[in-house]
């Protein structure tokens, strides 16, 4: 059965998945590391369907870090072809179910090809209402941080918490309430390092592309069974107990 959120089970607003394994799935099945993001790609398509349907607001996925250029020469390239085709493929059925798609990074570093097709699939989904998808593409937490005090300098702005984090590139999205990081590594690996300040973290040990719908409800019911105090005490943010008429206090 589908996680069904309530007041005392809630559903995380907005989602960030740093979808870890497809190299491990791909060799598990002696096959190329390329076929593992391709089953990530069908993983991703799956769980916005999933996140969509069960009203979570935004979904932040990073698909390819600042540090991965650091990769064999074939698999970037595989990888921005897989963008590009997953583009064409994948659009029209976001465009359809009301997803608007962002892509967040340093995408001037990307092909001309590339970056004029994320600016269509950007425009395309322009009027989407139903959920926000924020695709991390040569993405890197200190980057951002980066980029945001430099616009600030530049514009001769005094450099405060709120105008920072304006100044981020996912500043149109509340900050994420999970994280969930697939593949068994426990580690940020320099995703929204600003963002994440007091997201609940949820470890799974799946590989990305078998990361099913069950696997996002695990996510969610461990995410409802958390208690987020933000430096309060836990009395602070427990209703308290009504006691009920005719028994002693
Ligand atoms: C994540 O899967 C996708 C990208 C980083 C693009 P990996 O390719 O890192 O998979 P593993 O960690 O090698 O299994
Ligand atoms: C993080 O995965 C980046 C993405 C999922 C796009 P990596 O596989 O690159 O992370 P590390 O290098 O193992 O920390
Ligand atoms: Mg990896």
């Amino acid at each position: 059965m589908p996680f069904l959120p309530s007041s005392a089970h809630p559903l995380p607003r907005h989602i960030a998945i740093i979808m870890d394994g497809n190299g491990r799935w791909a060799r598990q099945r002696f096959l190329p590391r390329i076929v593992g993001h391709r089953q990530g790609v069908a993983s991703l398509r799956r769980c916005v369907q999933a996140c969509a349907a069960r009203g979570v607001q935004a979904l932040t996925v990073f698909a390819f870090s600042s540090e991965n250029w650091r990769r064999p020469p074939d698999e970037v390239s595989g990888l921005m072809g897989l963008m590009g085709k997953s583009l064409a493929s994948e659009v029209p059925a976001l465009q359809e179910a009301g997803v608007r798609l962002r892509f967040i990074g340093q995408l001037n570093a990307l092909a001309e090809g590339l970056q004029a097709a994320l600016a269509q699939a950007e425009a395309q989904t322009a009027s989407g209402q139903r959920m926000t998808l924020n695709v991390c593409l040569n993405y890197g937490g200190r980057w951002d941080i980066v980029q945001a005090a430099a616009r600030l300098a530049a514009r001769g702005e005094t450099i405060t918490e709120e105008a920072l984090g304006q100044a981020l590139s996912l500043a149109c999205s509340p900050d994420p309430d999970l994280l969930i990081r697939t593949g068994g590594e426990q580690r940020i690996s320099n995703f929204l390092l600003w963002q994440c300040a007091y997201s609940e973290l949820f470890f799974s040990d799946r590989l990305w592309p078998d990361f099913d719908e069950a696997a996002l409800d695990e996510a969610l019911a461990a995410y409802a069974a958390r208690e987020r105090r933000f430096g309060k005490t836990s009395e602070q943010v427990q209703p308290p107990v009504q006691p009920q008429d005719g028994q002693a206090c």
